[in-house]
């Protein structure tokens, strides 16, 4: 399994280092993909957890203010990226085409994208889910070889259930499963949005999960231990 573990906009420096010695420390089977803030990023102090970044600049390099480069990401060992997450969707008003061309740079200097794509609660009810995430998707990959495609990951996290408490029920979860399997048949997809300790052993049942994008509890680590325990069946 794949765990990444997005900090958003949390964590101090100080904080960082001392969260940092507590991640190192974690018993687990899973991969680990721990994405910090950019500042934080270069304090990162290698070990067994692949290094992650939360955003990606559309260019390469130039006169793009406050934007950063994946040739800069990584030069800082980055591997990860994560594009697309709901909340730069809003409130950076990401566009689709602006997403589809940060997947390009990740893909050129050998990053890989983890493609973030979910529907609000009023898409579903409107049981618009596949035709909001099918234009995510489509867009996003548009112009991508067979072999591009195979190395991205897909994070499936409705709006709805992020950082609220709520999750969809497991045949909701599965069924996105299926119909993000037709269009990417090689990618690991992953669920995303009050994934916890407490809801781990009902969400690992699902099939076709290939692991888990955490926001809350990837800030707790004492938390996160019990949850990559019972992920691993071992409590
Ligand atoms: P959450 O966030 O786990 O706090 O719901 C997930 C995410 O936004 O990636």
């Amino acid at each position: 399994m794949i765990v990444a573990l997005n900090n958003k906009s949390n964590l101090s420096k100080e904080e960082f280092i001392t969260y940092q010695e507590k991640l190192g420390k974690l018993e687990t089977n899973s991969k680990m993909i721990v994405c910090p803030t950019f500042l934080n990023i270069n304090l990162w102090q290698p070990n067994k957890i692949f290094l992650g970044a939360q955003n990606v600049s559309t260019e390469n390099e130039g006169a793009f203010t406050g934007e950063v480069s994946a040739i800069d990401l990584k030069a800082s060992g980055v591997e990860y990226c994560i594009i697309g997450h709901s909340e730069r969707r809003e409130y950076q008003k990401e566009s689709l085409e602006g997403i589809h061309k940060k997947l390009m740079k990740l893909l050129e200097n050998e990053i890989t994208p983890i493609l973030c794509i979910g529907e609000t609660k009023e898409e579903r009810e409107e049981k618009k889910v596949e035709q909001v995430l099918k234009e995510e998707l489509k867009t996003a990959i548009d112009t991508l070889t067979e072999e591009e495609k195979a190395k991205i990951i897909v994070a499936y996290e409705p709006i709805w259930s992020i950082g609220t408490g709520i999750i969809p029920t497991m045949e909701e979860i599965e069924e996105v499963f299926r119909f993000i399997k037709q269009i990417l048949p090689n990618s690991s997809i992953l669920y995303g949005g009050s994934a916890n300790e407490k809801n781990i052993d009902l969400l690992k049942t699902v099939s076709l999960i290939d692991g888990y994008l955490l926001g809350g509890l990837s800030l707790k680590p004492e938390e996160l231990q019990i949850f990559l325990k019972k992920l691993d069946g071992r409590e």
